[in-house]
């Protein structure tokens, strides 16, 4: 095992949980579609390298989804749809370290 410290100045979670609508969850609204959406706005910004965006199962809040977790700024974005996402990234993007 090799140990280091995380590697991204800003990692985004997107739950994109999907129950199937057995019950709620974040894959019922838009869950995919705001991870790319995030992802070509990282890129966008010339965050690439310094921001991740990745995709997870449920994070435990599904009845306020769909969700996104920003660390590690200890943000939670929740009801978030498509147009919330620039919002997301400029709060994110004020937290960045500078360079
Ligand atoms: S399904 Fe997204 S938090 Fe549970």
């Amino acid at each position: 095992m090799q140990r280091q410290q995380v590697p991204f100045a800003a990692h985004l979670c997107v739950c994109v949980n999907d129950r199937k609508g057995e019950s709620p969850s974040c894959a019922d609204g838009v869950g995919m579609q705001l991870k790319d959406l995030l992802k070509s706005g990282v890129e966008s910004r010339g965050w690439k390298g310094r921001v991740r965006v990745s995709h997870t199962g449920c994070m435990g809040l599904c009845a306020r989804g769909p969700n996104v977790m920003a660390h590690p700024h200890g943000l939670w974005f929740s009801a978030v749809t498509p147009a919330d996402v620039p919002a997301i990234l400029d709060e994110v993007g004020r937290r960045l370290p500078s360079g």
